[in-house]
C-alpha cells in the first residue's frame, strides 16, 4: 500500500518530464534529416562549389544536437531503473522486518513470510514491466501528434458540393484574376483579365519573377484566385470537379517531371490506354523520336528517378510528348521551348499547329522567336498585364515588348 503509490508516482512523474524532451528529440530528428537529404541531393552543387568541409560542420552540428538531447532523456530514462530496483529490494527488506518481529512473537509461520514476498515481488515486478511500457508512450505520443498535424490538415483545393459542368466551346478567361501567395504582402498577379477561343495560341511573356507560372498555374486550379475568376468554357474551375477540369488539360511544367519507369510507362501518364501509333505519334510531333528510336530498348528505355538518366531538353520534349498525347482542350506549355534549339523549337511549333486545331494553346516563353507567330501576346509585368496583342500591334504601342525586342533581336529583325 505504501510502495504502490510511490512507483506510480514515479512513473507518472518521469513519463510527464520525458514527454516535452522526446518533442524536443522529434524535431532535431528532422533537422538531421533534413541537412542528410540536401546534401545528398545537391552532392555535385557542393563539390563543386569545394563546400564540402561546410556542410559536413553542418550535419556535425545539427548531429551534436541531437545527441546532447538524445543523451539528455536517456539518462533521464535510465534513472528509471535503478530507482525501481531501490524501491523493490527496500520493500523486501520491510517485509523481512517486520515479519520477523511477527515470528519471533510466534504470530506468524516462516512460510507465510516467504509467500508473502513472492506476492509483493509479483506485483512489483509487474510494475516494472508496466513503466517499461510507460517509457515507450511519450516517445509515441510525440511521434502521434505529428503524423495527426498532417493528417489533420485540410486540402485548401476542394471540390464543390454540386459540380457544375459545361457545355460551351472550348475557351479559357481570366476575368480580374488577382493572387497572392498564402502570407505575401503584394500579390503575385493583379487583375490579369484576357480571353482565349479555340484554336487560338497566347503566349506570355516577361521577366523571371513576373508571374508567368504562377499565371499558368491557375488554370488547372493549383492555386485559387483571391478575387476575380478563372473560367474553363464558360464555368469557373472553383465549381468544376478537379478531375474534370485537370482531364481537359493537358500540362508541361517549367521543371520537366519524369517518373521512374521506362518511356511508354511514363507517356501513358497523359493517356492511360494509348497504343502504341499513339506514343509514337506524341514523340514525333515532340521532335522526341530519333533520340527515343536510337535507344536500343526503344519504348522500353529504362527511365531513373526524376528522369535523370536523359538530357535537360530530352526530359523536357518527353514530358511535351507527355501532354501531346492526351489530346487536351487547354494546352499549357511553361517555358518548355527553352531548353530546345532553335531549329528543334520552330519545327516543334509548326508540328503543333495542326494538333492544336480545337484548342486553347498557352506558351510562357521568353524568346520573342517562340511567340512572335502567337493570336495573343500577353505582356507580364511584375504581375500585371503591361500588354495584350500581336506581335506587330505590341511591336509598335507597348515599350516593355519593344525592350524585350530590342534585347533578343538585331535592328534588321526588329524592322
Ligand atoms: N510557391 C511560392 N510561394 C511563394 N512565392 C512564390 C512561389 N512561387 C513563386 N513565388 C513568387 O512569385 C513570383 C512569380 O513567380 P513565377 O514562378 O510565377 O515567375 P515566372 O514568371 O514563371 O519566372 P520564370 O521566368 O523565372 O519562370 C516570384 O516573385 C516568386 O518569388
Ligand atoms: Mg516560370
Amino acid at each position: 500500500m505504501v510502495v504502490l503509490p510511490l512507483l506510480l508516482l514515479l512513473v507518472i512523474g518521469l513519463g510527464g518530464k520525458a514527454m516535452p524532451m522526446f518533442k524536443n528529440l522529434q524535431k532535431k530528428m528532422d533537422k538531421l534529416n533534413r541537412v542528410i537529404r540536401e546534401g545528398l541531393t545537391g552532392i555535385r552543387v557542393i563539390r563543386a562549389f569545394n563546400r564540402n568541409k561546410d556542410e559536413l560542420s553542418k550535419f556535425e552540428e545539427a548531429n551534436n544536437d541531437y545527441a546532447v538531447t538524445a543523451i539528455g532523456v536517456n539518462r533521464l530514462l535510465a534513472l528509471m531503473s535503478p530507482i525501481m530496483m531501490l524501491i523493490m529490494n527496500l520493500t523486501s527488506i520491510a517485509i523481512i522486518w517486520i515479519g520477523s518481529h511477527f515470528i519471533s512473537e510466534g504470530s506468524m509461520m516462516v512460510g507465510d513470510l516467504m509467500a508473502f514476498i513472492q506476492y509483493a515481488m509479483q506485483i512489483m515486478m509487474s510494475f516494472m514491466m508496466l513503466s517499461a511500457v510507460f517509457i515507450f508512450i511519450p516517445r509515441a505520443g510525440a511521434s502521434a501528434e505529428r503524423i495527426n498535424e498532417v493528417l489533420d490538415m485540410n486540402a485548401e483545393i476542394v471540390d464543390p458540393a454540386t459540380p457544375k459542368t459545361s457545355d460551351k466551346p472550348v475557351m479559357l478567361e481570366f476575368e480580374e484574376a488577382t493572387f497572392r501567395y498564402e502570407g505575401a504582402e503584394k500579390p503575385v498577379l493583379e487583375n490579369i483579365s484576357f480571353k482565349a477561343r479555340a484554336g487560338e495560341t497566347i503566349a506570355i511573356i516577361g521577366s523571371t519573377g513576373s508571374g508567368k507560372s504562377t499565371l499558368v498555374n491557375m488554370i488547372p486550379r493549383f492555386y485559387d484566385v483571391e478575387s476575380g475568376s478563372v473560367k474553363v468554357n464558360g464555368v469557373d474551375v472553383r465549381e468544376m470537379e478537379q478531375e474534370a477540369l485537370r482531364e481537359k488539360i493537358g500540362l508541361v511544367p517549367q521543371k520537366a517531371v519524369l517518373f521512374t519507369g521506362d518511356i511508354e510507362s511514363n507517356m501513358r501518364y497523359g493517356k492511360e490506354d494509348a497504343t502504341e501509333g499513339e506514343i509514337w505519334d506524341a514523340l514525333e510531333i515532340a521532335q522526341a523520336k530519333n533520340f527515343v528510336e536510337r535507344q536500343s530498348k526503344g519504348l522500353h528505355a529504362r527511365v531513373e528517378q526524376g528522369g535523370n538518366n536523359f538530357s535537360g531538353g530530352q526530359k523536357q520534349r518527353l514530358a511535351i510528348a507527355r501532354a501531346l498525347i492526351r489530346k487536351p482542350e487547354i494546352y499549357i506549355f511553361d517555358d518548355s521551348f527553352s531548353a530546345l534549339d532553335f531549329k528543334t523549337d520552330a519545327a516543334l511549333r509548326k508540328n503543333l499547329k495542326p494538333e492544336t486545331e480545337n484548342a486553347v494553346t498557352i506558351i510562357v516563353a521568353q524568346r520573342i522567336t517562340s511567340v512572335v507567330d502567337s493570336d495573343q501576346i500577353i505582356v507580364l509585368n511584375e504581375g500585371t498585364v503591361a500588354g495584350i496583342g500581336t506581335h506587330e500591334e505590341l511591336k509598335e504601342s507597348n515599350e516593355i515588348y519593344r525592350e524585350i525586342m530590342r534585347s533578343q533581336l538585331s535592328e534588321e529583325e526588329i524592322a
